[in-house]
């Protein structure tokens, strides 16, 4: 008797920790909440590591919440604390919201591996076909060189349907570190690789994998591990343009007006 009493509390605290661990209390947004451009932070507010309504997100709640959820040092996260709440129109404010984000060209960008551009569409809003495009280039693992292709042809195809087309450098900047990011946070920081499979659960679901057998690092994400990884993937990029536009030289498809660096 005294067993099965102690095995029945065993089980109700296992249900509890269960259920109010974050990671498995997923919801989607409710009437009132907002989400944005960033697949990454959608999901965030639905596991409750960022406030649920997607709202008045402070530098505390981004650290607090990428810390949690994906293991960022708080170095990194008050760096992108800082282009996050310049996206807030109300000036010095010390808070943003993700429909924030959504604000053109502040940082949201055309060309997205998810989303149409903004003259097309909605550019906060997970797009099937624009996704499907994307992950048209990945094996059953995205690299560096497949996470790279698939960003130079969203390139070329938003280009083509845009005649609003562009990217400054900041933009580019960011298309190339959203790519380090999610191959780091989902995969491998150091082999820069990531099973293809968790990658596209996050983007149409917007929910962290932790089904499909991912966990959060036990090795902080920094600063310096993004900013290398987005040389890495910089370094492809500006390789692929370059025999790009040699093929284009030797007849073949056009690139024109599109930003490129040869760093
Ligand atoms: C774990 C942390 C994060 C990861 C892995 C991540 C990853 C990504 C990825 C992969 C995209 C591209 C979506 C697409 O092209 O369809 C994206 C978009 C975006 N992210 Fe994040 N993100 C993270 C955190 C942040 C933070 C803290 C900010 C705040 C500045 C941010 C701002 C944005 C914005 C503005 C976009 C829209 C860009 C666009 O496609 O136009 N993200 N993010």
């Amino acid at each position: 008797m005294r067993l099965a009493a102690f095995f029945s509390v065993a089980v109700a605290v296992a249900a509890i920790n269960t259920t109010q661990d974050p990671f498995e209390q997923w919801r989607g947004p409710e009437a009132g909440h907002v989400r944005g451009p960033c697949p990454f932070l959608n999901t965030f507010a639905n596991h409750g590591f960022l406030p649920r309504s997607g709202k008045y997100i402070t530098q505390k709640d981004l650290a607090d919440g990428l810390f949690n959820a994906v293991h960022f040092d708080a170095n990194i996260s008050h760096f992108l604390f800082g282009f996050a709440v310049g996206t807030n129109p109300e000036p010095n404010s010390t808070w943003f919201s993700l429909d924030h984000l959504s604000r053109h060209n502040v940082l949201e960008h055309d060309a997205s591996l998810s989303r149409v551009d903004a003259y097309v569409g909605h550019a906060d809003v997970f797009n099937q076909q624009a996704f499907d495009e994307t992950r048209s280039y990945w094996g059953d693992v995205v690299n560096v060189e497949s996470g790279t292709a698939s960003i130079i042809s969203r390139m070329r195809t938003c280009k083509a349907a845009n005649p609003k087309y562009s990217l400054s450098e900041l933009g580019e900047g960011f298309i190339l570190g959203e790519t380090a990011a999610f191959i780091s946070i989902l995969g491998d920081a150091q082999s820069i690789t990531v099973d293809k499979k968790l990658v596209e659960y996050l983007f149409q679901n917007e929910r962290l994998p932790t089904k499909l057998g991912w966990k959060r690092s036990s090795t902080p994400f920094t600063t310096d591990l993004l900013l290398g990884n987005l040389d890495k993937v910089r370094l492809e990029y500006n390789k692929q343009l370059k025999s790009t536009l040699q093929r284009k030289r030797s007849g073949g498809f056009h690139l024109n007006g599109m930003v490129h660096h040869w760093r």
